[in-house]
């Protein structure tokens, strides 16, 4: 069996992945606040600032649900579903009621429904897509005509993955709203710490 890595190494293959998640559902929101993680949080002020109003939210890798939560306190009328590859995961999302449909798929595979989305939100999960080309396209997909795709991005792998290079080769069907500087990730968590940063980006459909 492979070794788990660390979180820092972005963990391992799908498979690894999958199971380090399991593993973690039932301590991870405790531990995250624990870690002082605001991505959510910071997602939704920056969403705020975008639009007074979301009718339907697909949260790409929504984990336990942290993202749901913070983005019905601000936008209560929004319809949101998510999709994970952890299923002990998505039991928590389930149990919070926030979520009309949850999906166990990977973001990097097409989810099986005819639904379209004015938001798509991918927060704290980037460092685990293999291949961004194929999520970008999925989600262009999946959004409506001048729908947002919000996502965070840990500053040092967007260097090393080129992620400029890779938004310019979609500006077909997207343009940068807005990019935010380089923000604390984990602040409490010794191997992230003032460390790693990231980003918050907000692209819209074309
Ligand atoms: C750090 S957590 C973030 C969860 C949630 N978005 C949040 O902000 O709390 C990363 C999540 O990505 C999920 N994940 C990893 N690879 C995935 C993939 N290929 N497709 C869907 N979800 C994936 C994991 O299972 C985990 O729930």
């Amino acid at each position: 069996m492979t070794k788990p890595k660390s979180l820092l190494d972005g963990i391992g293959n799908q498979n690894v992945t999958e199971k380090y998640y399991d593993d973690w559902a039932t301590n991870y929101d405790i531990t995250l606040k624990k870690w002082k993680y605001k991505a959510p949080l910071k997602a939704v002020s920056v969403l705020l600032n975008i639009r007074k109003k979301f009718d339907y939210c697909l949260d790409l890798a929504c984990g336990t649900g942290m993202f749901g939560e913070e983005i019905k306190k601000q936008f209560k009328n929004i319809t949101v579903d998510g999709c994970d590859i952890s299923a002990d995961s998505l039991k928590f999302a389930k149990q919070k009621k926030i979520y009309r449909k949850l999906f166990k798929n990977s973001f990097e595979k097409k989810i099986n429904f005819s639904y379209q989305y004015d938001l798509v939100s991918l927060i704290g999960s980037m460092t685990y897509c293999k291949k961004p080309k194929v999520l970008f396209s999925l989600v262009n997909k999946y959004l409506k005509k001048k729908g947002i795709f919000i996502f965070t991005h840990r500053i040092d792998l967007w260097q090393k993955q080129n992620f400029d290079k890779l938004i310019e080769e979609f500006n077909k069907f997207f343009t940068i709203e807005y990019r935010s500087r380089p923000l604390n990730y984990l602040p409490k968590n010794r191997d992230f710490s003032d460390k790693v940063k990231i980003r918050i980006i907000v692209l819209k459909k074309i």
